[in-house]
């Protein structure tokens, strides 16, 4: 015969073994009133990393690594992995001579170019090179390889949003049976790549944003991909930034120039090369010494499209 349940102690007792809990006793609150400050800022110093990259790619043969990438791994407790909550950032290094076979995955994915010419990828059969500045889509479920035919180190900086296909497990990843996709296609231009060269010339006559984060600023795509959404902005030396937070994630990738980035009180120095991750709601500004390329991933897209996404410009720009 079932007890009578009579007592709070006696009830509790009773979710035990029924995976149940009691939306008036929860062990830890499910719901609060904004955003919590769960990922740091930080910065990862490209002078840092690439001494690294260069002893992997002395030490670390493609053969064995299917691809060989420093993994921008956020330093709050707990973390594995991901740069932000729903992204991850990794330098990446291709060599003279190399390639990293064909695989497709889930995960959309980007590259910005950092240093390098003479490297090429290949995305479903098409070929393009990948020059420094230039931003080259992988949209989800595509086929991607890449190859350098030059004869200089190649280094980028990848963003994917796999920790938000972790989350939502959606992940599912393949290599290519026969290693590299057969009847490629040399292609200059192509939908899935920006060239440098076209965004300096956009950013010439580029409005400023509206919240106030940038001299000038051009979005790549509409979004880019269907999780991520790429901004490339300019901002000159002399320039300081609104202070503003949205609640979109972004990390940032210096693509020219040297100044700061203030998160909350943190000051965070950077210069070419160098990623930021700001994560959600966290108030920020900018600080420039010298003209200043960036280019902002941010999961924007995500936001927008489950009405999670609110921004508030707390002080204004002053160029
Ligand atoms: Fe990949």
């Amino acid at each position: 015969m079932t007890q009578k349940l009579d007592s709070l102690e006696l009830l509790y007792k009773a979710f035990d073994g029924l995976s149940v809990e009691g939306g008036w006793h929860r062990r830890a609150p499910a719901l609060w009133p904004e955003p919590r400050k769960n990922f740091v800022p930080f910065r990862w110093r490209y002078a840092d990393v690439k001494p690294i990259l260069d002893a992997a790619g002395d030490l670390v043969d493609h053969a064995m690594a299917d691809r060989r990438n420093l993994t921008m791994t956020n330093p709050v407790e707990g973390n594995l992995y991901a740069t932000v909550r729903s992204m991850v950032a990794a330098y990446q290094l291709i060599k003279p001579g190399e390639t990293a076979d064909a695989h497709r995955h889930t995960p959309n994915a980007l590259r910005i170019i950092l240093e390098g010419k003479g490297t090429y990828t290949v995305v479903n059969g098409m070929r393009v090179e990948m020059r420094p500045g230039d931003v080259l889509l992988t949209p989800s479920w595509a086929w991607h390889s890449h190859s350098s035919n030059g004869n200089e180190d190649c280094y980028w900086v990848d963003v994917l949003d796999v920790p938000l296909v972790h989350l939502m497990e959606g992940m599912f990843f393949e290599r290519h049976p026969d290693k590299l996709e057969p009847n490629v296609v040399d292609a200059d231009s192509s939908p899935i790549a920006f060239r440098w060269e076209d965004s300096v010339a956009a950013l010439e006559t580029a409005q400023a944003p509206a919240n106030g984060m940038a001299e000038r600023e051009i979005q790549l795509g509409n979004p880019a991909l269907r999780t991520v959404a790429l901004h490339v902005q300019r901002l000159n030396a002399g320039f300081r930034s609104a202070q503003y937070r949205t609640t979109a994630n972004s990390i940032f990738t210096v693509i020219q120039g040297r100044g700061r980035t203030v998160v909350d009180d943190e000051v965070i120095e950077w210069s070419m090369g160098d990623v930021i991750a700001v994560p959600a709601w966290r108030t920020y500004r900018h600080e420039v010494d010298s003209e200043s390329f960036m280019v902002r991933s941010s999961d924007e897209p995500v936001m927008r499209s489950i009405d999670m996404l609110r921004e508030e410009v707390l002080t204004p720009a002053i160029a």
